[in-house]
């Protein structure tokens, strides 16, 4: 079901898919042991050391899940969420919009990429980095892998082929309007009661976080203490 390519080196496999989609099809996912231009949200680098963890993009081609893009980031973490979870890893919450924590250590990060012609979103890029054998990582970037908590030592391939399998039966569950992600990023809510900084709109706001609502955006109490809701933004954890 999904056709995949390896690189051992690429510049980045979502750039990858992004240049190539068009001689691509749905559900072709790229693969490599190496980026040289990982990136990530607000075009911050994605830095893995080669050959230690899972870097990949997903291809998006078709109408009824681009119809679905507000879940993706969601479904995509619940899929690592459950893949941690199968490796006996507790303590996993999901970070909205869409990151993966272990404690207070980020395991994977998340970025949705769509490519548009007027009005309409032609195909969606998921580009996916989850640490998994890397034990060492720059102090200040709050990382951690699943080596790191469990002291083992991974094959990639394997669990690429299940993390995709769990991801086809979380999107095959969104087809069929079965929105059960939701109960588990509410339970493991990483930014529940958290006091949140997010630049909106060029202005920083200051908010306590609450759940996730149906339509995949965060509520909110702001200063004032009424309630409101948030559709996207970098949120900050203020200590
Ligand atoms: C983030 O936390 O800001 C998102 C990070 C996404 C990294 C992955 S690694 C595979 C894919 N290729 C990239 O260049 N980025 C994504």
């Amino acid at each position: 079901m999904f056709n995949k390519i390896y690189f051992e080196e690429i510049d980045s496999t979502s750039i990858y898919l992004k240049k190539n989609y068009k001689k691509l099809d749905h559900f072709t996912v790229v693969f490599s042991s190496m980026q040289t231009k990982g990136h990530g949200r607000l075009g911050r680098l994605w830095s893995s050391n080669k050959n230690e963890n899972l870097l990949f993009s997903i291809l998006i081609k078709d109408k009824n899940i681009i119809n679905k893009y507000e879940t993706l980031s969601l479904i995509s973490a619940v899929s690592t969420f459950k893949l941690l979870k199968q490796f006996g890893i507790d303590n996993v919450s999901i970070k909205w919009p869409n990151d993966v924590y272990v404690n207070d250590d980020k395991i994977c990060g998340i970025l949705l990429e769509g490519i548009s012609s007027i009005d309409n979103i032609d195909v969606i890029v998921i580009g996916i980095g989850i640490n998994i054998n890397q034990k060492q990582f720059n102090e200040e970037l709050n990382a951690t892998s699943m080596s790191k908590l469990n002291n083992k030592e991974y094959d990639l391939n394997m669990l690429l082929d299940l993390y995709l399998k769990i991801f086809n039966e979380e999107i095959n569950k969104i087809l069929n309007n079965d929105n059960s992600y939701l109960d588990i990023v509410n339970k493991h809510n990483y930014l529940y009661g958290k006091k949140i900084k997010i630049s909106l709109n060029n202005e920083i706001r200051l908010l306590e976080a609450r759940n996730i609502l149906n339509n995949n955006h965060l509520e909110v109490v702001l200063e004032n203490g009424l309630k409101d809701e948030i559709y996207s933004g970098e949120a900050t954890i203020i200590k």
